[in-house]
Order: C-alpha cells, then structure tokens, then sequence
C-alpha cells in the first residue's frame, strides 16, 4: 500500500490544470449503456474509480476503448452479461449506476447493493422507489438487487424524499428510454447532474430542467452513440485552492469553472484570500498571510459542498480564530478529525457528531496519519502540508479514487511531498 510523505512549510505557488469531474465521467460511463452506438467520453480523469467503472463495463462484456488521452470509447451493444458483481460494486457506490440504464436498454439487470466511503450508512431507496414507479419489478436477493421489466419503462411522476444526487441521476438517465413523460422533483441540482443531462441530450434524448428543481424527461424509444466531454472537477479544483489559501500561497487554476465553486470562492474570500476568475481560470492569492477562520454549513449544491468540508477543517485548523463547520449531507463524515487532533489542532465535536468546532492553532506538527474515506485523506495532506515537520499519509488508496496525480501536481506547485510502497 502507498504512503505520501510530506515535509510541510512550503507554500504553494504556481498553475496546473483542472482535471474532468470524477463525479460527471462516472455516470456518463454508466450512461453509455442506454446507448445503441458508441459513446465517446472525453476529459475523464485518470482514477481508480473510474477504472473500477470501466471493469465492471468489461465483466458485463461491453467493449471499451481507451486512448492516451484518455478519450473512452464505450461500445454498448457488445454486452453479454446483465450481473453487475458485488466484487466490482463494493468498492465504489456509483456503479449502483448502471442497473436503470441496463433495465431501460435490455428489460432486465442484477447489480450488487453498492459499497463505497465509509461515511455513514447510505441507503439506495430512492433510487430503488424511483425505478419501481417507472415500472420496475425489483426483488432483492442475498445482496443483489435484480431488476426486471416487461416491455418497456413507463414515465412516472416522482417526488424525492430527499435531495440524492445519485437518485437524481440513476432516475433521469433510466427515464431517457421510458415510455411518455416523467417529472421529477425535488432534484438535485449538482452541475455534475446538469452535464449528464447534456450527455443524455447528445445521445438523442430529451431531458429537461436539469440544475433545477424539477427535470423533465420525455421518453425516446432508442438513443444513438455521442461524443461528449466531461465538465471540470469542482472538487479537485476547490481542493488545490483550500491548500494553496492554507500556505499562504498563490495559485491558478485552469480549465476550472469558478461558477460551480461560487459557495467556497465566498468563504476563502471571507478567510482573507484575493480571489479573481476568468470563465474557465480561478487564481487565488493569499498574499503569506494566514488565513481567517470561517463557519459554514454544508448542504446541497449551490450551497457549501460536503465534499469540501474536510479540506475547510484543515484549513481552519491553523486560522485566525474559531470556525464551526457543520455537516447536514453524511453522517459520520468527520474522521478527519481526530487524526487532525493528533498533529497538534484543536478541533471538538458537537451536535452528536455533527458539527466541528475549530480553534485554530499558529502551527501543526507533522504525524503519521490515516484516513478511510476519500475527501478526509486529502484533508489531511493539506494539514501536512502546512504542518512542522513530516507527516506520513497511510491509506492514500482513497485519494486515488478521487485526485489524478495528487502528488505531481502538488509538486508543481512547490510541496515537498512524494510518494513511497509501504511494505
Ligand atoms: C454524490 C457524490 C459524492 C457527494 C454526494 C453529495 C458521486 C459519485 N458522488 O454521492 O461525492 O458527496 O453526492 O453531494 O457523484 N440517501 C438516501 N437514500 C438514497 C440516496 C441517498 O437516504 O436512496 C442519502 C444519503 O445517505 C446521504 C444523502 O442522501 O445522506 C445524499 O446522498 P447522495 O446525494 O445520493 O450522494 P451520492 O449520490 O451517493
């Protein structure tokens, strides 16, 4: 298993390029298989998540072509097999993905029950209602979801009890071969929601609505192969900003869209970072100073994303002041937390668990940490990175799920970080 070993006090400084949305390419790639021609995705990131995707495509015998700039070519119509196994599933809760689209396009899948981060139980029944009410006959056996349908899909009107991304997007691509109109409401409106929509569309879809509220999908009876390119990763780039801001730093971010990042740009302004963007560039100056502590709540798109909350804590752990960060999405989302206390932070836990008061501190001090998840694991190479001393982060399995070369491009940036094979 790899470690990162990170010397802190350097400050970040420089440019690197924003990789494609691990969260948009995940679900396109499931997408795929609605499909009666090839679907080229463009700008996917190079992840293992993403090739976790791409091996469950290949157990269901769906041929996929990738290139050396990681254009992926997914053949749908070589498919062989309709079980998604629990292998593949358990590592990664976006291949519950592929079960609608499979149902829609062949009348019949078996997908595993998903697995996933570790942060807190994360149940699938809106996905499950959701495809129940387009027509879906489902029976759960030992793990296995298995679904079936006679003749075609039929368009429903379906209310979410809960905002779910992932329910969003499962219900909305399953709906694209339904028959007749489905509405759904109570949608997420993540922009990772909003390019599957686009993708969809360039399919032969017809989807509507999609980044509000309520989508629209009339039901088409075949969709046709597209070319599509995948949106920046807002994540990644919200991550190399928090640590650039963390330093002292200065950083610019290409091939990033700041509209998507709007919730964070307010608070890294608010904790004293000059911040100017163009419409596909993001640079932030912290100017050497240290940061002011922010507090903040995390909640559906547009407001501040879950997926940013740990990186935040890192940074107020060493910011002028006290911030409380509450967390309303997962719960169980602050492991972080307790390895940050190790390295020197003042952090507490209220709220059963759901909210983390920070006291920030003048300086960390490097330890060997770990994490199980993957946004706290990032969390805590920006809290080595500002940290006296060496850190060794253990378990680094989880970034690459999610950061493409975390350790180059920090490296670009000036952080003396690399990578080592623990025995
Ligand atoms: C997606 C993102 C993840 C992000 C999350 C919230 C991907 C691959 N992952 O995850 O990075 O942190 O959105 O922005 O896109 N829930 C239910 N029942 C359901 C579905 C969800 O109770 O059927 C609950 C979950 O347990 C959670 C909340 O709803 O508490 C939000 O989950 P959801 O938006 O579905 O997250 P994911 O799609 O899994």
């Amino acid at each position: 298993m790899d470690r990162l070993l990170i010397r802190g006090g350097k400050k970040l400084e420089g440019e690197l390029r924003a990789s494609g949305a691990k969260n948009s390419a995940l679900k396109m790639l499931a997408a795929a298989l609605l499909a009666d021609g090839p679907v080229t995705i463009s700008n996917v990131p190079h992840l293992r998540d993403i090739t976790t995707m791409i091996e469950l495509l290949g157990s269901l015998g769906v041929e996929v072509v990738i290139d050396e700039k990681m254009n992926v070519e997914i053949h749908a119509n070589t498919i062989k097999s309709f079980k998604a196994p629990y292998d593949l599933v358990k590592t990664m809760r976006a291949s519950f993905n592929v079960l609608g689209p499979m149902l829609a396009h062949y009348g019949q899948a078996e997908v595993s029950l998903p697995g996933g981060c570790a942060i807190g139980p994360r149940p699938v029944d809106q996905h499950l209602q959701g495809l129940a009410a387009l027509g879906a006959i489902i029976e759960m056996n030992e793990g296995y979801v298995k679904a079936t349908v006679n003749g075609r899909l039929q368009g429903a009107h379906i209310l979410f009890d809960m905002c779910t991304v992932g329910g969003t997007e499962h219900i909305m691509m399953t709906a694209t071969l339904a028959e007749g109109t489905t509405i759904l409401e109570n949608c997420a409106r993540e922009p990772e929601i909003v390019d599957l929509a686009n993708c969809l569309n360039a399919m032969g879809a017809d989807v509507q609505g999609a980044g509000t509220g309520t989508i629209t999908i009339n039901g088409v009876p075949s969709l046709h192969g597209c070319a599509h390119r995948v949106i920046a990763d807002r994540v990644e780039t919200g991550t190399y900003l928090i640590a650039a801001a963390a330093t002292g730093g200065r950083v610019k971010i290409r091939d990033a869209n700041p509209e998507h990042l709007e919730a964070l740009l307010s608070k890294l302004r608010e904790a004293g970072a000059e911040i100017t963007s163009g419409a596909d560039w993001i640079e932030l100056d912290m100017h050497d100073k240290r940061p002011k502590s922010v507090s903040l709540v995390t909640a559906p798109y547009p407001a501040f994303p879950t997926d940013l909350q740990a990186q935040i804590i890192a940074l107020n752990c060493i910011a002028e002041g006290t911030g409380t960060i509450k967390e309303t999405i997962f719960e169980n989302r602050f492991m972080h937390v307790h390895e940050m206390n190790r390295m020197g932070a003042r952090i507490r836990l209220e709220g059963n668990n759901t909210t983390a008061i920070v006291e920030g501190v003048p300086r960390l001090t490097g330890a060997p940490v770990m994490a199980n998840d993957l946004r706290a694991s990032v969390s805590l190479v920006i809290a080595g990175l500002v940290a006296e001393g060496d850190t060794v982060v253990d378990r680094i399995y989880h970034i690459d799920r999610g950061y493409e070369q975390v350790e180059e491009k920090l490296q670009n940036l000036g952080a003396d970080i690399r990578r080592v094979a623990s025995n």
